[in-house]
């Protein structure tokens, strides 16, 4: 296994949920946006783009659809949005519209998100995923009043960590890293011994409690069927003029 700085501070990943009471540098600013700036782009076509939420009753508007107090709260909120507004002002025969280019416009957003990630904690910083931005979608659209083509796909909240958290221990990377062919003849109970890790570790989200076995939580009332504002998303994506080939 081979260590560097780069590689440790991947393998050191935790996500922060409380932030002390600053913001960031200009500088530390401007280096997160050349890093989202360089990221690899699918065609060259650059069709992501990403604001930084500084109005704070915007910041509050959206803690609220999160509904996670650290969301717009200490250090600095982040939307990576898929753009395909910019390109499509010269040019629309319709393609932009297809599943094709949005899922394209997905690829760029996400690897610019862990590449700004990857920066945040190359520089002692933390930060959160904040996959809860779209759990209404409708009113996060109005909120951010965002143009057409365009979608907020991910958040992350930034900051000086106030909190050291355990590791959050995988999955055993032979359930999940293939050599060849991927391996189909997986059985649950080969999950005995990570169950059994899981539930040792504290999750300081949950007021540092012991969290359930991972079998637990994969077979829990999180993934029942049921109706929640998330199922608005095919539909606004149309409104957007996303995706209008995927009925
Ligand atoms: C796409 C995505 C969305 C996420 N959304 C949220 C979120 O809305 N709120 C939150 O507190 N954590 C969120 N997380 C963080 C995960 O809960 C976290 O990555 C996972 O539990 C593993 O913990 P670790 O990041 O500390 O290793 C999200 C992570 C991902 C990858």
């Amino acid at each position: 296994m081979i260590h560097n700085e780069t590689i440790d501070t991947q393998l050191n990943h935790r996500s922060i949920r409380k932030f002390k009471d600053q913001t960031l540098t200009k500088e530390q600013l401007e280096t997160l946006y050349s890093v989202f700036g360089q990221t690899p782009t699918s065609m060259f076509m650059q069709n992501a783009s990403l604001l930084h939420v500084t109005d704070p009753e915007e910041k509050k508007k959206i803690q609220k659809l999160c509904n996670q107090k650290y969301v717009g709260a200490e250090g600095d909120l982040f939307i990576f949005i898929v753009d395909l507004y910019r390109n499509q002002l010269d040019k629309d025969d319709g393609r932009v519209h297809t599943t094709d280019i949005f899922f394209q416009a997905i690829e760029d957003t996400l690897l610019a998100f862990q590449n700004v990630a990857n920066a945040v904690e190359s520089m002692g910083l933390g930060y959160v995923p904040l996959g809860t931005v779209n759990d209404h979608p409708l009113d996060l659209l109005k909120t951010l009043d965002l143009p057409e083509l365009t979608f907020p796909v991910l958040g992350m909240q930034v900051g000086m960590p106030d909190q050291k958290p355990q590791l959050k221990p995988r999955l055993p990377l032979k359930f999940t890293c293939f050599e060849g062919s991927y391996k189909k003849d997986f059985d649950v109970k080969d999950l005995k011994d990570y169950d059994d890790i899981v539930t040792t570790y504290y999750d300081l989200r949950d007021s540092n409690r012991r969290i359930d076995s991972f079998t637990k939580q994969i077979t829990g009332k999180k993934l029942d069927l049921h109706e929640t504002d998330r199922d608005q998303l095919p539909e606004e994506l149309h409104k957007q003029g996303l995706c209008l080939d995927w009925k």
